[in-house]
């Protein structure tokens, strides 16, 4: 089902003190910052040639990713995202599986304008799972 590893995101504490340190100290390609009201965080992507790592912080009262931080104050790993070719299939097969899909279980769109859905990390060892529809996919 899962296809090529999109992004790796993870949650700072501090978007713009993170971007300084990965653009002067790593020398990272670093995308302009982009509030995603939907998803509670600004975020940006640091590009590289096999994939991109998305940093992100909390944004707004409610933000999902606030939790995180507070049990992890200087950041870290937060989710995984594979590419998939049809997000309605595999929501399909997850569910009947048994995985369970986060929030209310209906697709939203993600970072890049593309159909995202995440799978619990109590069902996979600990790990947020976002899956991406993309054309280039897996099965
Ligand atoms: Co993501």
């Amino acid at each position: 089902m899962i296809g090529r590893i999109n992004h790796i995101a993870m949650v700072v504490p501090d978007l713009d003190l993170a971007v300084a340190r990965w653009r002067d100290m790593l020398g990272a390609d670093i995308s302009a910052p982009n509030i995603l009201e939907d998803h509670g965080a600004r975020i940006v992507f640091v590009r590289s040639v096999n994939g991109h790592v998305e940093l992100m912080e909390p944004y707004g009262e409610k933000s999902p990713i606030s939790g995180f931080l507070q049990r992890n104050p200087d950041g870290g790993l937060h989710h995984i995202c594979y590419e998939v070719n049809d997000i309605g299939l595999a929501r399909q097969s997850l569910e009947a599986k048994g995985a369970r899909i986060l929030g209310d279980g209906l697709i939203k769109m993600g970072a890049h304008g593309n159909p995202v859905l995440f799978l619990h990390p109590k069902d996979f060892n600990g790990t947020l799972i976002e899956l991406e529809q993309t054309s280039g996919g897996g099965t």
